[in-house]
């Protein structure tokens, strides 16, 4: 199907706002993305027609319920090619997902296992796995990135050995943009040590490259549905069925249950172990209506589509006097991070607002990667599906004038 940036927008009426008197120009996608009307739909057709608990009910309504929710589930699992749809797990976001791996796999760390993660790396995927070493006596190994925000990948594999358990990457930098060639990494470490676990945190990545987890052969993959056009709440922990079979337990409660005693509980089969209690029932079935939805587009034209507004984007930053663009990648996510001379990322968030651009500003909860690069933030412009080279061409404008403004 081909692919008309004009006919998607008018699937997400968010657009047709105004924001201080201008049409608004939503750049901060790598936050959260919009909503298309299905998603919106869906969500209001469950509370309307069919709102119930999932599972457990004998009637109607919950058997409908189930059905959507139990359906979404499948969706997932397609679209990321898992083996079986046991082993995609409902979270509530990608740094849920991103623990709740740390808490299966809390008793295999011990002294002398190191964990691997990258200097690019978002609070959730360093601070989870700082804290599980601090736990365990394990080390955790940070590997460098270079100037232009590209993972080192000659030092990242000088780092690998016998005693690596578990390497965290990123799919994609939020903060920089910068994709990371996760397959092939996932091979590498796998040859060097074979007991090596590892996890990619897919926040950045799921709506804007390739995920295929079995060819990527990874044992973890987390991410967010609201970072893929779906609902805020909801997130998935794709993991491998052996090892999630049986691992110590999330948390305890409904659902989880198979068998219970005063004295004693058995462990519910995969998915359900690892999700306690009633679900976000509205926001999986909302979820699986975004993916459903995406699904029916051509992928390709649609990563195309966004690269060429990035690259528009980063040619007009490189134009730009007094702009340095922060993470020059060579493989990127739609993200344009940029620091300028004449003021604050703050204030250019500021002032861009009044005239209707929303971006996001700040270290982006990557704060030692911004150390790491000498800088107190950025000033971030993320795309997504239904931004256009016109909305770059108003990103410019208001930053002509910021600088104005702030010279
Ligand atoms: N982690 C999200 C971001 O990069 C919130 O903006």
């Amino acid at each position: 199907m081909a692919f008309d940036v004009n006919e998607i927008r008018t699937e997400f009426p968010i657009l047709n706002r105004q924001v201080h008197n201008n049409p608004l120009v939503y750049l901060d996608n790598a936050a959260t993305t919009q909503k298309p009307q299905v998603v919106i739909d869906a969500i209001v057709d469950y509370y309307t027609n069919y709102n119930s608990n999932v599972h457990r009910g004998a009637h109607q309504l919950a058997d409908e319920a189930t059905r959507k929710f139990e359906a979404a589930r499948d969706s997932v699992a397609n679209f990321i090619n898992a083996s079986s749809r046991c082993e995609v797990i409902w979270s509530a976001g990608t740094t849920e997902s991103i623990n709740i791996v740390a808490n299966g796999i809390a008793k295999l760390l011990k002294a002398g296992d190191e964990v691997l993660v990258t200097e690019m790396e978002h609070h959730a995927n360093l601070v989870t796995w700082q804290q599980a070493c601090l736990a365990s006596g394990a080390t955790l190994v940070v590997a460098p990135i270079s100037d232009k925000g590209e993972l080192d990948l000659e030092a990242y594999y000088a780092l690998l050995n016998t005693h690596t358990r578990l390497a965290a990457i990123p799919h994609a930098s939020n903060a920089l943009g910068s994709v990371n060639p996760i397959q092939a990494m996932t091979a590498r470490i796998k040859s060097i040590s074979s007991d090596a676990l590892v996890m990619i945190d897919g926040a950045q990545g799921i709506a804007h490259c390739d995920v295929d987890v079995q060819a990527i052969g990874c044992d973890f993959y987390a991410f967010s549905s609201h970072k893929f056009y779906g609902p805020t709440g909801i997130g998935v922990l794709w993991g491998k069925e052996q090892l999630l079979a049986d691992w110590p337990v999330w948390q305890t409660g409904g659902e989880m249950i198979a068998e219970v005693s005063y004295q004693s509980a058995k462990w519910n089969t995969l998915p359900y172990r690892l999700e306690a209690g009633t679900p976000n029932i509205a926001d999986v079935i909302g979820f699986g209506a975004a993916v459903e939805w995406f699904q029916q587009l051509d992928k390709q034209a649609v990563l195309a589509h966004e690269l060429s507004v990035l690259n528009c984007a980063t040619q007009m930053a490189e134009s730009f006097d007094g702009l340095e663009i922060i993470g020059s990648a060579q493989h990127k996510v739609p993200v344009l991070s940029f620091v300028m001379q004449q003021g604050h990322p703050a204030d250019i968030g500021f002032i861009l607002d009044r005239q209707g651009v929303a971006i996001r500003t700040g270290h982006h909860c990557a704060e030692p990667l911004m150390n790491r690069l000498n800088i107190p933030g950025t000033a971030r412009a993320s795309f997504a599906i239904y931004n256009t080279v016109n909305e770059v061409e108003r990103l410019f404008e208001a930053l002509e004038k910021a600088k104005k403004m702030l010279a």
